[in-house]
């Protein structure tokens, strides 16, 4: 347990969104989650008992008076946490269209850029030693065919990760990202059930035999903000089951 923070959370209503708000929340932090999905948004904010808020972390008007508006009502944010992302539009590099090449970088890189500024901008005028932890994908690292174009976009948050962590240092701000093998969120459960070719596929590519659960991710996100991690930045956390090592 740690001093009680304000701990912002993008992609707060998806699987791994809500399992990091949630441990956070079980730390003692005030969590806000922000989503573009507004339904699903608010039944996750009532049944955690986070603060919500809409919005499309792509749109950088938006964003700034969310962060604006956070930071007058709540004090600055202390820890972001950069989850939202696209992460089931795929084609391989001869047929993936331009149009959905295009969406997936303006909410994985420019939406994590954005969030990242706006926060980190009122985190320097504030003085706070605050956190930043991304979302990334081990795919960044090694390539899946047909997945390339998320693959690639989450090269960038490690690169984003890394210049943020670089610039802000000075300002006591630390920058680190995980890196997570597939991970069996309520969706990816119903898309890869077990058994079927595609897990299989997956948990052969595993050292470790089995793909993560949502309580693989989080604990390590919640370390990476803490003072635990107090001496850690620009990192990019695999956890992946030993995926790279295969
Ligand atoms: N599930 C996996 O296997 C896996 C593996 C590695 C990395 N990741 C990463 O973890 C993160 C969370 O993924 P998940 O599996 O929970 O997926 P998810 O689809 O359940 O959650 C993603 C959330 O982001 C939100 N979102 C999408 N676009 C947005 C936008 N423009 N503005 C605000 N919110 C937006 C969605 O509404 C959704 O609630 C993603 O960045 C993903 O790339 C997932």
């Amino acid at each position: 347990m740690t001093d009680s923070r304000t701990v912002l959370i993008t992609g707060g209503a998806g699987g791994i969104g809500r399992g990091i708000a949630e441990a956070f929340i079980a730390n003692g932090d005030r969590v806000i989650i922000v989503d573009v999905d507004a339904a699903a948004l608010a039944v996750t904010a009532r049944e955690i008992g986070a603060t919500a808020i809409a919005v499309d972390i792509a749109d950088s008007t938006a964003v700034q008076n969310v962060i604006d508006t956070v930071t007058a009502q709540a004090g600055p944010v202390d820890v972001l946490v950069n989850n939202a992302g696209i992460l089931s539009v795929h084609g391989r590099l001869t047929e993936l269209s331009v149009t959905d090449y295009e969406g997936i970088l303006r909410v994985n890189v420019l939406g994590t850029f954005l969030v990242t500024q706006a926060v980190a901008r009122h985190m320097i005028e504030a003085g706070t030693a605050g956190a930043i932890v991304n979302v990334s994908s081990i795919g960044a690292r090694q390539p899946t065919p047909g997945m390339g174009g998320y693959e690639s976009s989450k090269a960038a948050v490690d690169s984003l990760t890394r210049w943020a962590a670089i610039e802000l240092a000075e300002n006591g701000i630390r920058v680190n990202a995980v890196a997570p093998g597939p991970v069996l969120t309520p969706m990816l459960r119903l898309g890869m059930p077990e058994g079927s070719p595609a897990r299989t596929a997956w948990e052969s590519r595993i050292p470790l035999g089995r793909l993560a659960e949502i309580g693989d991710i989080a604990p390590a996100v919640v370390f990476l903000a803490g003072p635990g991690a107090a001496h850690i930045t620009g990192t990019s956390l695999q956890i992946d089951g030993g995926q790279l090592l295969a």
